[in-house]
Parts: structure tokens; sequence; C-alpha cells
């Protein structure tokens, strides 16, 4: 087996290769480190046929509908995951197959509803079953402590001692550990009776993960987080710097368009001179009226520089082909004291 594991802080990805076809999986993929696997995949020669999640993370955004759809492969999940892009859904004991290499799905619910482990020749991915050294929370939306019971003490430690243990999560770079490491040393598999688990799990109190909310409504529908959204319109358009446009200001010919996207009270405090206001909320339905030329040079300003870059992107859409997005914002003109008007 080719094998590569990536880590994204403590969240683990794994590109698994067969070593005859060079055919590959890729698990639990990040969405910070897509254009990482594809450059592994290239480096050890693999294509990667199936993108797969072990169930809805709510810690980080999945990159499985991206490179789904990026590479044409199905993404494959539990047949229990909510996820509407998933479209090889893996029912208990059914096994995947990836050029020679047997990939059997476990289902083991208790981190959440649709969990589930991959069992692969000499190694298992424990997905958020089982961690090294702990386990997988069970109070976020679907997770359930009896569950995980079951899961751990009746299907995951039940498999053979000498399995290597690769989890979704590891936060001390360990890396992976065995099946018998963890009922050994595992503080949380200490507790082997049912009721004394559950009472465990549900006394540990933990912080709701950063980015919980955006990262359910994004893993489940298959939608775009706010910096994906970001990143897809910066991949559309040029950036012009400040120092440029501060150069304009000071010849006093700008040359092109400053478009402040701002809302009125800000654009009113003061702005850039010579910018003409329109706001962002109001730019599709004013364009025709106030940009008529859309082969004119613009450049869009707003407050932190993100708002712009929407716009601009939009404005790009529209046929503005020469729209471009000021490489920061007012806040950061204001403060490295270049001039303002409040015409
Ligand atoms: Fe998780």
């Amino acid at each position: 087996m080719i094998f590569e594991q990536i880590a994204t802080g403590g969240c683990q990805s794994y590109l698994l290769g067969c070593s005859d076809t060079h055919a590959a999986i890729l698990i639990d993929p990040n969405q910070a480190q897509i254009d990482r696997y594809l450059g592994l995949a290239a480096k050890d020669g693999l294509r990667i046929r199936y993108v797969l999640d072990t169930h809805t993370h709510a810690d980080h955004f999945s990159a499985a509908r991206e490179l789904g759809k990026t590479l044409g492969v199905p993404v494959v999940a539990s047949k229990l995951s909510p996820a509407p892009y998933a479209g090889f859904r893996l029912d208990d004991g059914e096994i995947l197959r990836v050029g020679n290499m047997r990939l059997r799905a476990l289902h083991t619910p208790g981190h959440t509803r649709d969990s589930m482990c991959v069992m692969a020749d000499d190694r298992i991915f424990t997905c958020d079953t089982l961690l090294i050294g702990a386990t997988g929370r069970t109070d976020l939306p679907t997770g359930n402590p009896d569950a995980l019971y079951d899961s751990l003490f009746n299907i995951v430690l039940k498999q053979a001692a000498d399995l290597k243990v690769f989890p979704a999560h590891d936060y001390k770079g360990r890396g992976h550990s065995t099946i018998a490491a963890e009922i050994a040393s595992n503080p949380r598999l200490q507790k082997r009776d049912r009721a004394d688990f559950i009472a465990m799990m549900t006394e540990l109190n933990l912080d709701a993960p950063t980015h919980l909310t955006e990262a359910l409504r994004t893993n489940m529908s298959g939608g775009k987080t706010v910096a994906q959204l970001l990143a897809d319109a910066s991949a559309q358009i040029p950036f012009v710097s400040m120092t440029e446009l501060a150069e304009r200001v000071a010849r006093n010919d700008l040359g092109l368009i400053l478009l402040d996207v701002r809302e009125k009270d800000a654009f009113t405090a003061g702005h850039i001179p010579g910018a003409q206001h329109l706001p962002r909320g109001q730019l599709e339905l004013r364009v025709n009226k106030e940009l008529p030329d859309p082969t004119r040079r613009i450049l869009v300003a707003c407050e932190f520089g993100q708002i712009s870059t929407l716009a601009a992107a939009t404005l790009r859409e529209l046929g503005y082909v020469q729209a471009a997005a000021l490489d920061g914002g007012m806040k950061a003109w204001r403060e490295s004291g270049l001039p303002l008007s409040t015409l």
C-alpha cells in the first residue's frame, strides 16, 4: 500500500494507494489541503478514484464534495450520511475495492450517527470513534454515548490487537497507535462498565468547536464556506496595491473608476479622493446606470478588502472585463495616514 498521512492542525487525512494498480482513495480530506492532496497523489503516481468522509465533521470543512466534483469521482460515506453529495453509500460490513485493496466499512455510531470506521490491510481508520488516548466526543448533534460504548467495546476493540489505529484526529503528532496499546493505556477505555462510560462521556463538558455552525452547514449540504466564497472570488480578479492607488491619488489623476462599495455613512465620513459611491447591496441593480462603460478599468474598495473582492468578482461576471479590487481596505488606508475626502 502507498500511504500518506496529512495533518491539518489536529485533523488527519489519509491517502491510500494500491501498489499494483496505483488506484487510490482519499479519506477525510480537509478544505485547507486540496492542492496538497493532489500534489501528493501526483508525486506518488496515484489516481484518486474515491473520496471518503468517515462521518459528518463538526469541526472542519470537508473537501469531499469539491474534490469529488473536480476529480469526477464518487464521494463515499456511511449509508446514514445526511450529505446530499455522498453518491456512494456503504452499509456495515460492505467492502469497497480500490485497485487491489479491499476496504471494509464498519458502522460505528456514537460520535455521530453516521460514523464509519474503515479497515484496510494492517490498519483501521477509526474516525472519531477511537482516538489515540481518547475517544470522539458524544455531545455534538447526533452524538450518543450509549452507541459509542457499543461501537468501541463490541466492534473496534474486538479487532486484531496488532491492527494499526489511524484516527481522524490527533492533536499531539503521534501518527498512529494499535488496538492493543489503546486497550492497555487509553484512559477513556478504562471505564469498561456501560453506565460508568456513559457517565464519564456525559460529564466531559467540552467547549464547542470553533466553526461548529459553519462546518455542519457546509458538510451537511455541500455548500461553500465563507473562506471558499472569498477564495473563489479572489481567483477571478486582479488586485491593485494601496501604494499604486496612493500614487494615483497623489498625482490627482486616478485614471480609473474608483468604486467605494461601503454604506453611505462610512463613505460620507471619509473616502479616497475621487471615489465614486455605489453600495455593495445596490450594486447589481444600479450598475447599468452608474457604470455604463463595461470596458473601463474599475477598482473596487471597501472597509477590509473582502466585500470589495466579492463585488469585483460580481462586476467581472456582469461583463466589466477590467474590474479589480484594492489589495487592502479603507481601514488600512486610514491607518496609513493616506488622504481622505469628505466631499
Ligand atoms: Fe468528528
